[in-house]
Protein backbone atom coordinates (compact mmCIF):
# COMPACT_ATOMS: atom_id res chain seq x y z
CA UNK A 1 0.00 0.00 0.00
CA UNK A 2 1.23 3.81 -1.24
CA UNK A 3 2.25 5.26 2.31
CA UNK A 4 1.12 8.41 3.23
CA UNK A 5 3.45 9.85 5.57
CA UNK A 6 7.45 9.02 4.92
CA UNK A 7 10.66 9.64 8.48
CA UNK A 8 13.15 9.88 6.13
CA UNK A 9 16.36 10.53 8.16
CA UNK A 10 19.58 11.78 6.82
CA UNK A 11 17.73 12.93 3.89
CA UNK A 12 20.18 15.91 3.10
CA UNK A 13 22.90 13.27 2.10
CA UNK A 14 23.90 12.05 -0.73
CA UNK A 15 21.43 8.57 -1.15
CA UNK A 16 19.10 10.06 1.01
CA UNK A 17 18.56 13.25 -0.92
CA UNK A 18 18.07 10.91 -3.81
CA UNK A 19 15.65 8.80 -2.46
CA UNK A 20 13.57 12.19 -1.27
CA UNK A 21 13.99 13.12 -4.98
CA UNK A 22 12.50 9.99 -6.45
CA UNK A 23 10.07 9.63 -3.59
CA UNK A 24 8.56 13.23 -4.48
CA UNK A 25 8.42 12.72 -7.93
CA UNK A 26 6.56 9.21 -8.27
CA UNK A 27 4.40 10.57 -5.39
CA UNK A 28 3.46 14.17 -5.53
CA UNK A 29 1.15 13.69 -2.44
CA UNK A 30 3.10 11.34 -0.15
CA UNK A 31 4.31 13.43 3.27
CA UNK A 32 8.04 13.75 3.85
CA UNK A 33 9.95 14.50 7.12
CA UNK A 34 13.56 14.34 6.70
CA UNK A 35 15.19 14.49 10.15
CA UNK A 36 18.90 15.25 9.37
CA UNK A 37 21.10 17.22 11.58
CA UNK A 38 23.09 18.22 8.89
CA UNK A 39 26.36 17.06 9.85
CA UNK A 40 29.91 18.30 7.55
CA UNK A 41 28.00 15.45 4.78
CA UNK A 42 24.52 16.78 4.90
CA UNK A 43 24.01 19.86 2.23
CA UNK A 44 20.23 21.20 1.96
CA UNK A 45 20.90 22.07 -1.92
CA UNK A 46 21.35 18.58 -2.61
CA UNK A 47 17.18 19.01 -2.79
CA UNK A 48 16.32 21.69 -4.98
CA UNK A 49 12.92 22.99 -5.29
CA UNK A 50 11.58 20.51 -2.88
CA UNK A 51 11.94 22.35 0.23
CA UNK A 52 9.55 24.82 -0.42
CA UNK A 53 6.67 22.32 -0.57
CA UNK A 54 3.65 21.59 1.37
CA UNK A 55 4.81 18.19 1.84
CA UNK A 56 8.02 18.25 2.91
CA UNK A 57 9.35 19.11 6.16
CA UNK A 58 13.57 19.29 7.08
CA UNK A 59 13.59 19.59 11.28
CA UNK A 60 17.33 19.93 11.69
CA UNK A 61 17.90 17.25 14.66
CA UNK A 62 19.51 14.45 15.70
CA UNK A 63 18.72 10.85 14.99
CA UNK A 64 20.57 10.46 19.08
CA UNK A 65 17.93 12.59 20.46
CA UNK A 66 15.13 10.74 21.93
CA UNK A 67 13.02 13.73 22.48
CA UNK A 68 12.90 14.91 18.42
CA UNK A 69 12.67 11.17 17.17
CA UNK A 70 9.65 10.08 19.47
CA UNK A 71 8.27 13.94 18.13
CA UNK A 72 8.25 12.44 14.35
CA UNK A 73 7.59 8.72 14.47
CA UNK A 74 4.52 8.40 15.79
CA UNK A 75 2.19 9.40 12.05
CA UNK A 76 4.96 7.72 9.96
CA UNK A 77 3.69 4.60 8.09
CA UNK A 78 7.31 4.09 6.48
CA UNK A 79 10.43 5.04 8.56
CA UNK A 80 13.96 4.85 6.54
CA UNK A 81 17.08 5.12 8.33
CA UNK A 82 20.07 6.99 6.09
CA UNK A 83 21.57 9.17 8.79
CA UNK A 84 25.20 7.42 9.32
CA UNK A 85 28.91 8.94 9.96
CA UNK A 86 29.42 7.17 6.37
CA UNK A 87 33.50 7.97 5.61
CA UNK A 88 35.70 5.25 6.51
CA UNK A 89 38.60 7.19 5.76
CA UNK A 90 37.58 9.21 8.63
CA UNK A 91 36.52 6.50 11.21
CA UNK A 92 40.28 5.20 10.73
CA UNK A 93 41.56 8.24 11.65
CA UNK A 94 41.13 7.96 14.93
CA UNK A 95 37.99 9.39 15.72
CA UNK A 96 35.95 6.26 15.34
CA UNK A 97 33.62 7.18 18.75
CA UNK A 98 31.39 9.39 16.53
CA UNK A 99 30.67 6.33 14.05
CA UNK A 100 29.69 4.22 17.23
CA UNK A 101 27.63 6.91 18.41
CA UNK A 102 25.68 7.53 15.52
CA UNK A 103 25.44 4.28 13.69
CA UNK A 104 24.70 1.92 16.37
CA UNK A 105 22.89 3.99 19.44
CA UNK A 106 21.27 6.37 16.41
CA UNK A 107 19.29 3.49 15.23
CA UNK A 108 18.84 2.02 18.67
CA UNK A 109 16.67 5.50 19.39
CA UNK A 110 15.13 5.40 16.36
CA UNK A 111 14.38 1.77 16.70
CA UNK A 112 13.26 1.98 20.28
CA UNK A 113 10.81 4.86 19.84
CA UNK A 114 8.98 2.87 16.65
CA UNK A 115 8.74 -0.01 18.89
CA UNK A 116 6.62 2.26 21.76
CA UNK A 117 4.88 5.10 19.36
CA UNK A 118 4.64 3.18 15.93
CA UNK A 119 4.93 -0.29 16.03
CA UNK A 120 2.55 -0.75 12.93
CA UNK A 121 4.84 1.11 10.48
CA UNK A 122 7.36 -0.48 8.07
CA UNK A 123 11.19 0.04 9.04
CA UNK A 124 14.03 0.17 6.32
CA UNK A 125 17.60 0.20 7.88
CA UNK A 126 20.17 1.34 5.11
CA UNK A 127 23.07 -1.43 5.02
CA UNK A 128 26.24 -1.54 3.50
CA UNK A 129 27.82 -4.26 1.99
CA UNK A 130 31.06 -3.46 3.64
CA UNK A 131 29.85 -5.70 6.62
CA UNK A 132 30.99 -8.58 4.85
CA UNK A 133 34.57 -7.55 4.70
CA UNK A 134 37.00 -8.34 2.68
CA UNK A 135 35.87 -11.09 0.00
CA UNK A 136 37.89 -13.30 -1.55
CA UNK A 137 37.40 -13.77 -5.42
CA UNK A 138 35.40 -15.19 -6.66
CA UNK A 139 32.55 -15.56 -3.55
CA UNK A 140 29.57 -13.64 -3.39
CA UNK A 141 28.50 -13.57 0.42
CA UNK A 142 24.31 -13.58 0.12
CA UNK A 143 22.67 -12.26 3.18
CA UNK A 144 23.06 -15.23 5.13
CA UNK A 145 27.04 -14.98 5.18
CA UNK A 146 28.94 -14.35 7.96
CA UNK A 147 30.11 -10.86 9.08
CA UNK A 148 33.28 -9.94 9.25
CA UNK A 149 33.85 -6.17 8.94
CA UNK A 150 37.16 -4.53 8.35
CA UNK A 151 36.94 -0.80 9.84
CA UNK A 152 35.47 0.86 12.45
CA UNK A 153 32.69 2.21 9.88
CA UNK A 154 31.84 -1.40 8.76
CA UNK A 155 31.78 -2.64 12.46
CA UNK A 156 29.26 0.17 13.50
CA UNK A 157 26.55 -0.24 10.17
CA UNK A 158 26.81 -4.24 11.04
CA UNK A 159 26.04 -3.32 14.94
CA UNK A 160 23.16 -1.38 13.46
CA UNK A 161 21.91 -4.20 11.15
CA UNK A 162 21.86 -6.59 14.13
CA UNK A 163 19.95 -4.08 16.34
CA UNK A 164 17.41 -3.46 13.61
CA UNK A 165 17.13 -7.02 13.05
CA UNK A 166 16.70 -7.87 17.00
CA UNK A 167 13.63 -5.19 16.99
CA UNK A 168 12.08 -7.25 14.15
CA UNK A 169 12.55 -10.87 16.12
CA UNK A 170 12.29 -9.79 20.30
CA UNK A 171 9.33 -6.80 19.22
CA UNK A 172 7.85 -8.21 15.94
CA UNK A 173 8.57 -5.31 13.92
CA UNK A 174 7.94 -5.00 10.29
CA UNK A 175 11.74 -3.83 10.36
CA UNK A 176 13.79 -4.50 6.75
CA UNK A 177 17.60 -4.17 6.25
CA UNK A 178 18.85 -3.60 2.68
CA UNK A 179 23.37 -4.30 2.03
CA UNK A 180 24.43 -2.36 -1.02
CA UNK A 181 27.15 -1.84 -2.54
CA UNK A 182 29.28 1.38 -3.15
CA UNK A 183 27.13 3.83 -4.94
CA UNK A 184 28.13 6.79 -7.14
CA UNK A 185 26.36 9.79 -8.83
CA UNK A 186 25.39 13.52 -8.50
CA UNK A 187 25.46 15.17 -5.27
CA UNK A 188 27.90 12.68 -3.59
CA UNK A 189 29.95 14.49 -1.19
CA UNK A 190 33.81 15.11 -2.61
CA UNK A 191 35.33 12.80 -0.29
CA UNK A 192 34.50 9.69 -1.42
CA UNK A 193 36.45 8.39 -4.40
CA UNK A 194 34.34 9.06 -7.29
CA UNK A 195 33.65 12.12 -6.42
CA UNK A 196 37.23 13.46 -5.38
CA UNK A 197 38.94 11.95 -7.99
CA UNK A 198 36.20 13.79 -10.75
CA UNK A 199 36.48 16.92 -8.86
CA UNK A 200 40.28 16.80 -9.02
CA UNK A 201 40.46 16.01 -12.47
CA UNK A 202 38.90 18.79 -13.48
CA UNK A 203 40.76 21.14 -11.81
CA UNK A 204 43.93 19.35 -12.78
CA UNK A 205 45.14 18.03 -9.25
CA UNK A 206 46.63 14.88 -8.35
CA UNK A 207 44.69 11.99 -7.85
CA UNK A 208 45.69 10.26 -4.73
CA UNK A 209 45.16 6.69 -5.83
CA UNK A 210 45.25 3.86 -3.00
CA UNK A 211 47.52 0.98 -2.97
CA UNK A 212 47.88 0.35 -6.11
CA UNK A 213 44.48 0.87 -7.11
CA UNK A 214 43.51 -2.82 -7.73
CA UNK A 215 40.79 -3.10 -5.31
CA UNK A 216 37.25 -3.38 -6.65
CA UNK A 217 34.37 -1.99 -5.73
CA UNK A 218 30.84 -3.23 -7.18
CA UNK A 219 29.40 0.51 -8.22
CA UNK A 220 26.40 0.99 -8.45
CA UNK A 221 24.37 4.47 -9.79
CA UNK A 222 22.54 5.92 -6.77
CA UNK A 223 19.23 6.20 -8.60
CA UNK A 224 19.23 2.31 -9.13
CA UNK A 225 20.00 1.67 -5.36
CA UNK A 226 17.08 3.98 -4.45
CA UNK A 227 14.87 2.15 -7.03
CA UNK A 228 15.59 -1.06 -5.48
CA UNK A 229 15.01 0.45 -1.57
CA UNK A 230 11.33 1.83 -2.86
CA UNK A 231 11.13 -2.10 -3.69
CA UNK A 232 12.01 -3.21 -0.79
CA UNK A 233 9.42 -1.02 0.96
CA UNK A 234 6.82 -1.83 -1.10
CA UNK A 235 7.05 -5.68 -1.48
CA UNK A 236 9.72 -6.78 0.78
CA UNK A 237 9.07 -9.53 3.86
CA UNK A 238 9.38 -8.51 7.22
CA UNK A 239 12.44 -9.64 9.13
CA UNK A 240 14.48 -9.53 5.74
CA UNK A 241 18.21 -8.65 4.47
CA UNK A 242 18.33 -7.57 1.34
CA UNK A 243 22.04 -6.95 -1.00
CA UNK A 244 21.70 -4.51 -3.89
CA UNK A 245 24.67 -4.58 -6.16
CA UNK A 246 25.18 -4.10 -9.91
CA UNK A 247 27.21 -7.26 -10.17
CA UNK A 248 29.47 -5.81 -12.86
CA UNK A 249 30.69 -7.94 -15.23
CA UNK A 250 33.63 -8.03 -15.99
CA UNK A 251 35.13 -6.26 -12.14
CA UNK A 252 36.45 -3.66 -12.40
CA UNK A 253 39.79 -1.86 -10.27
CA UNK A 254 39.56 1.52 -8.86
CA UNK A 255 42.47 2.22 -11.69
CA UNK A 256 40.21 1.09 -14.34
CA UNK A 257 37.37 3.93 -12.64
CA UNK A 258 40.28 6.07 -12.45
CA UNK A 259 41.17 5.61 -16.26
CA UNK A 260 37.38 6.08 -17.10
CA UNK A 261 37.47 9.23 -15.48
CA UNK A 262 40.54 10.59 -16.74
CA UNK A 263 39.28 9.73 -20.27
CA UNK A 264 35.70 11.35 -19.34
CA UNK A 265 37.38 14.82 -18.44
CA UNK A 266 40.30 14.82 -20.73
CA UNK A 267 42.60 14.90 -17.82
CA UNK A 268 46.33 13.42 -18.01
CA UNK A 269 47.12 9.93 -16.26
CA UNK A 270 50.11 12.09 -15.19
CA UNK A 271 48.22 13.51 -12.42
CA UNK A 272 47.30 9.91 -10.80
CA UNK A 273 49.68 10.13 -7.66
CA UNK A 274 50.32 6.52 -6.21
CA UNK A 275 49.49 6.85 -1.98
CA UNK A 276 50.30 4.22 0.48
CA UNK A 277 49.28 3.77 4.14
CA UNK A 278 46.22 6.06 3.83
CA UNK A 279 43.65 3.30 4.39
CA UNK A 280 44.41 0.93 6.90
CA UNK A 281 42.89 -2.50 6.96
CA UNK A 282 41.81 -1.77 3.07
CA UNK A 283 39.65 -4.13 2.04
CA UNK A 284 40.53 -5.51 -1.42
CA UNK A 285 37.54 -6.65 -2.82
CA UNK A 286 33.91 -6.10 -2.37
CA UNK A 287 30.69 -8.28 -3.50
CA UNK A 288 27.31 -9.58 -2.88
CA UNK A 289 25.24 -12.16 -4.88
CA UNK A 290 22.00 -10.02 -5.64
CA UNK A 291 19.61 -12.99 -6.30
CA UNK A 292 16.93 -12.15 -3.48
CA UNK A 293 16.34 -8.10 -4.71
CA UNK A 294 15.98 -10.04 -8.20
CA UNK A 295 13.46 -12.05 -7.65
CA UNK A 296 12.02 -8.80 -6.33
CA UNK A 297 11.63 -8.12 -10.06
CA UNK A 298 14.93 -5.23 -9.26
CA UNK A 299 17.89 -4.53 -11.92
CA UNK A 300 20.42 -1.99 -12.80
CA UNK A 301 20.11 -0.05 -15.51
CA UNK A 302 23.07 2.10 -15.44
CA UNK A 303 26.11 0.93 -17.23
CA UNK A 304 29.11 1.45 -15.76
CA UNK A 305 30.84 3.44 -18.60
CA UNK A 306 27.82 5.51 -19.24
CA UNK A 307 26.88 6.10 -15.55
CA UNK A 308 30.81 7.53 -15.16
CA UNK A 309 30.43 9.52 -18.17
CA UNK A 310 27.17 11.44 -16.89
CA UNK A 311 28.48 11.66 -13.27
CA UNK A 312 31.44 13.84 -14.77
CA UNK A 313 29.25 15.90 -16.37
CA UNK A 314 26.99 16.26 -13.62
CA UNK A 315 30.05 17.44 -11.82
CA UNK A 316 30.93 19.54 -14.65
CA UNK A 317 28.14 21.45 -14.71
CA UNK A 318 28.21 22.12 -11.13
CA UNK A 319 30.87 23.34 -10.13
CA UNK A 320 29.35 25.41 -7.27
CA UNK A 321 28.03 22.80 -5.63
CA UNK A 322 31.47 20.84 -4.99
CA UNK A 323 33.52 24.04 -5.11
CA UNK A 324 31.82 25.67 -1.53
CA UNK A 325 32.59 22.09 -0.33
CA UNK A 326 35.86 21.69 -1.28
CA UNK A 327 36.67 25.25 -0.64
CA UNK A 328 35.02 24.74 3.06
CA UNK A 329 35.46 23.06 6.44
CA UNK A 330 36.56 20.02 4.05
CA UNK A 331 39.65 21.29 3.65
CA UNK A 332 40.70 20.69 6.90
CA UNK A 333 40.62 16.91 6.66
CA UNK A 334 41.83 16.61 3.17
CA UNK A 335 44.81 18.59 4.48
CA UNK A 336 45.37 16.10 7.35
CA UNK A 337 44.51 13.31 5.73
CA UNK A 338 46.48 13.81 2.73
CA UNK A 339 49.26 16.23 3.52
CA UNK A 340 48.39 18.91 0.70
CA UNK A 341 45.85 21.17 0.31
CA UNK A 342 42.93 20.80 -1.41
CA UNK A 343 43.33 23.44 -4.15
P1 LIG B 1 26.27 10.89 3.58
O1 LIG B 1 27.45 10.97 4.47
O2 LIG B 1 26.29 11.56 2.26
O3 LIG B 1 24.99 11.48 4.34
C1 LIG B 1 24.72 11.19 5.68
C2 LIG B 1 23.61 12.15 6.12
O4 LIG B 1 23.26 11.81 7.49
C3 LIG B 1 24.03 13.62 6.13
O5 LIG B 1 23.03 14.41 5.55
C4 LIG B 1 24.18 13.95 7.62
O6 LIG B 1 23.91 15.32 7.91
C5 LIG B 1 23.16 13.01 8.24
N1 LIG B 1 23.49 12.67 9.65
C6 LIG B 1 24.68 12.24 10.14
N2 LIG B 1 24.59 12.06 11.46
C7 LIG B 1 23.32 12.36 11.83
C8 LIG B 1 22.62 12.34 13.06
N3 LIG B 1 23.23 11.99 14.21
N4 LIG B 1 21.30 12.69 13.06
C9 LIG B 1 20.68 13.06 11.91
N5 LIG B 1 21.31 13.11 10.71
C10 LIG B 1 22.61 12.76 10.67
O7 LIG B 1 25.95 9.35 3.45
P2 LIG B 1 25.45 8.51 2.18
O8 LIG B 1 26.62 8.16 1.35
O9 LIG B 1 24.27 9.19 1.61
O10 LIG B 1 24.97 7.18 2.92
C11 LIG B 1 23.66 7.10 3.45
C12 LIG B 1 23.49 5.73 4.11
O11 LIG B 1 23.73 4.70 3.15
C13 LIG B 1 24.46 5.46 5.25
O12 LIG B 1 23.77 4.76 6.25
C14 LIG B 1 25.54 4.58 4.63
O13 LIG B 1 26.13 3.75 5.59
C15 LIG B 1 24.72 3.80 3.62
N6 LIG B 1 25.42 3.31 2.43
C16 LIG B 1 26.19 4.17 1.68
C17 LIG B 1 26.79 3.71 0.51
C18 LIG B 1 27.62 4.63 -0.35
O14 LIG B 1 28.25 4.17 -1.31
N7 LIG B 1 27.64 5.94 -0.12
C19 LIG B 1 26.61 2.38 0.11
C20 LIG B 1 25.82 1.53 0.91
C21 LIG B 1 25.23 2.02 2.06
O1 LIG C 1 30.50 -0.57 -0.14
C1 LIG C 1 29.62 0.40 0.34
C2 LIG C 1 30.42 1.52 0.98
O2 LIG C 1 31.02 2.25 -0.07
C3 LIG C 1 29.58 2.43 1.85
O3 LIG C 1 29.08 1.70 2.94
C4 LIG C 1 30.42 3.62 2.36
O4 LIG C 1 29.59 4.53 3.06
C5 LIG C 1 31.02 4.33 1.17
O5 LIG C 1 31.86 5.38 1.60
C6 LIG C 1 31.81 3.35 0.31
O6 LIG C 1 32.99 2.88 1.03
P1 LIG C 1 34.42 2.74 0.32
O7 LIG C 1 35.46 2.83 1.36
O8 LIG C 1 34.46 1.56 -0.59
O9 LIG C 1 34.39 4.07 -0.62
P2 LIG C 1 35.51 5.17 -0.91
O10 LIG C 1 34.95 6.01 -2.00
O11 LIG C 1 36.01 5.83 0.32
O12 LIG C 1 36.69 4.28 -1.50
C7 LIG C 1 36.50 3.48 -2.65
C8 LIG C 1 37.84 2.86 -3.03
O13 LIG C 1 38.69 3.90 -3.47
C9 LIG C 1 38.55 2.17 -1.88
O14 LIG C 1 39.21 1.00 -2.38
C10 LIG C 1 39.58 3.18 -1.43
C11 LIG C 1 39.90 3.93 -2.71
N1 LIG C 1 40.27 5.35 -2.53
C12 LIG C 1 39.44 6.15 -1.80
C13 LIG C 1 39.74 7.48 -1.60
C14 LIG C 1 38.83 8.36 -0.78
C15 LIG C 1 41.42 5.87 -3.12
O15 LIG C 1 42.16 5.14 -3.82
N2 LIG C 1 41.73 7.18 -2.89
C16 LIG C 1 40.95 8.01 -2.16
O16 LIG C 1 41.32 9.19 -1.98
Amino acid sequence: MAPRSVLVTGGCGFIGSCFIRMLRERDPEVEIVNLDLLTYAGNPENLPGIADSPRYRWVRGDVRNEETVESLVGSADWVVHFAAESHVDRSTAGKAGAFVDTNVYGTFVLLDAVRRLRPECRYLQIGTDEVYGDVAFPQMPDEGAMLDPSSPYSASKAGADHIALAFARTHGLDVMVSRCTNNYGAYQYPEKMIPLFVTNALDSLPIPLYDGGGQVRDWLRVEDHCEALLLILEEGRPGEIYNVGANQEPERSNLEITEMILECTGASASLIEHRHGLRPGHDQRYAVATGKIRDLGWAPRADIQEGIASTVRWYAENRGWWETIKSGAYREFYEAHYGRPAS
